[in-house]
């Protein structure tokens, strides 16, 4: 009897043992998880979807990737997981991108206007926001176009965030001058006329310039926005025959960029001044009304970059376009003259006679030069 007793407390004690072993095994083993439902992070800060996840006695098994904080609201994020016993689960939390930074407005600080003349201001505004959103800048102030004086007036631009920019600028508005004969910058006043410094005739007519008859695009000419839609039929037939020319020669050239809109340009620039700022993006794009694509007159051949200089393609063009009416139009060395850096591959519509000039034997001259007129904003 004493001895069943004994047997029976003893498989008593060694169950109770088991059970209390195995409770502290499985606990020890248990996972653990600690991270945060909500996070809030800004506009494009680098976050990966397992950070600020802790976990012990597991692993997750989502792979470890940046997660998109390039567009503004919340977003959910899943991931997997396995806990000792190599079960799994998903876990949820949220990401709530936000913004904090305001657009960056880039204007001219004072604008000159005669008294009378309509102005668009808002139209050589650059607003560029870390959310890529489109902003049409609004103008804080009052003026009178109609009344001589100088207006102290802002441009403000608004993310969809709320975040709030003001960029002042001056408005003056002057009195009418007469101006018959002298070189100006492009305005819209209906045929002015102008003399270059080397003596060449300008005219302005409804706000497109023609020296000695060429029309001129730089970053002192512009163009309307509603300027253009194609490449022109004698820009076209010419490359056409210079293209035929070069295939006998075993080259092979096409048009890699012809016509740019205004619209299309503003863009492109746009996106390059976002990538390298304005002062680099000025060196080689042109803005908005200033690049010669909006003519229907250029184009860009084959590979736009410095890398086409030393194909053979290049070195053909350089020696024979002029044959076809066409210009290199941003020589290596003339920066100071065009306003851009060396392009090998972009050519100008001129017309035979004008491109032997400024062929020059092959030491190009560029149209600023020839013609005794700037490129500068
Ligand atoms: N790359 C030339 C300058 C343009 O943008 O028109
Ligand atoms: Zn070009």
């Amino acid at each position: 009897m004493t001895k069943k007793i004994v047997i029976n407390i003893f498989v008593f004690l060694v169950i109770l043992l088991t059970i209390i072993s195995s409770l502290i095994y499985f606990n020890s083993k248990k996972i653990i998880l600690e991270y945060d439902k909500n996070i809030e992070v800004f506009l494009n800060q680098e976050l990966f979807n397992t950070e600020n996840i802790k976990i012990k006695n597991g692993k997750i098994l989502t792979s470890k990737e940046l997660i998109d904080t390039s567009k503004i609201g919340e977003q959910e994020i899943v991931l997997e997981i396995q806990d000792y016993f190599k079960r799994k689960k998903s876990i949820k939390y949220l990401v709530n991108v936000k913004d904090d930074e305001g657009p960056k407005i880039t204007c001219e600080k004072v604008i000159e206007v005669e008294i009378g003349n309509e102005i668009n201001l808002i139209e050589n505004v650059l607003v560029v926001d870390n959310s890529n959103e489109e902003i049409i800048p609004t103008i804080k102030g009052e003026y009178d176009i109609n009344k001589i004086g100088e207006y102290n007036l802002s441009y403000v631009a608004i993310d969809r965030s709320g975040n709030k920019t003001e960029e002042n600028f001056t408005l003056k508005v002057k009195e009418k001058e007469i101006k018959k004969d002298e070189d100006s910058k492009n305005n819209l006043n209906n045929n002015q006329t102008f003399t270059t410094s080397k003596g060449f005739k300008g005219i302005i007519k409804d706000g497109i310039t023609y020296i000695n008859g060429y029309l001129i695009v730089n970053k002192t000419y512009s163009l309307p926005s509603n300027f253009g839609s194609s490449l022109t039929k004698e820009t076209m037939e010419n490359f056409t025959k210079m293209q035929n020319a070069a295939t006998l020669e075993g080259l092979n050239i096409y048009i890699s960029s012809g016509f740019r809109s205004y619209d299309t340009q503003k863009k492109l620039y746009n996106n390059y001044v976002k990538r390298d700022g304005v002062e680099a993006a000025d060196t080689y794009s042109a803005r908005a009304g200033h690049s010669e694509h909006q003519s229907g007159l250029a184009f860009d051949v084959n590979i736009i970059n410095d890398t086409f200089a030393n194909t053979p393609e290049a070195k053909w063009l350089s020696s024979n376009c002029y044959k076809y009416g066409f210009i290199l139009r941003y020589p290596k060395g003339k920066t100071n003259e065009t306003g851009y850096k060396y392009e090998s591959w972009h050519f100008r519509y001129v017309g035979e006679e004008l491109a032997t000039k400024l062929y020059n034997n092959g030491n190009w001259i560029t149209m600023e030069n020839y013609f005794g007129i700037t490129s500068q904003y």
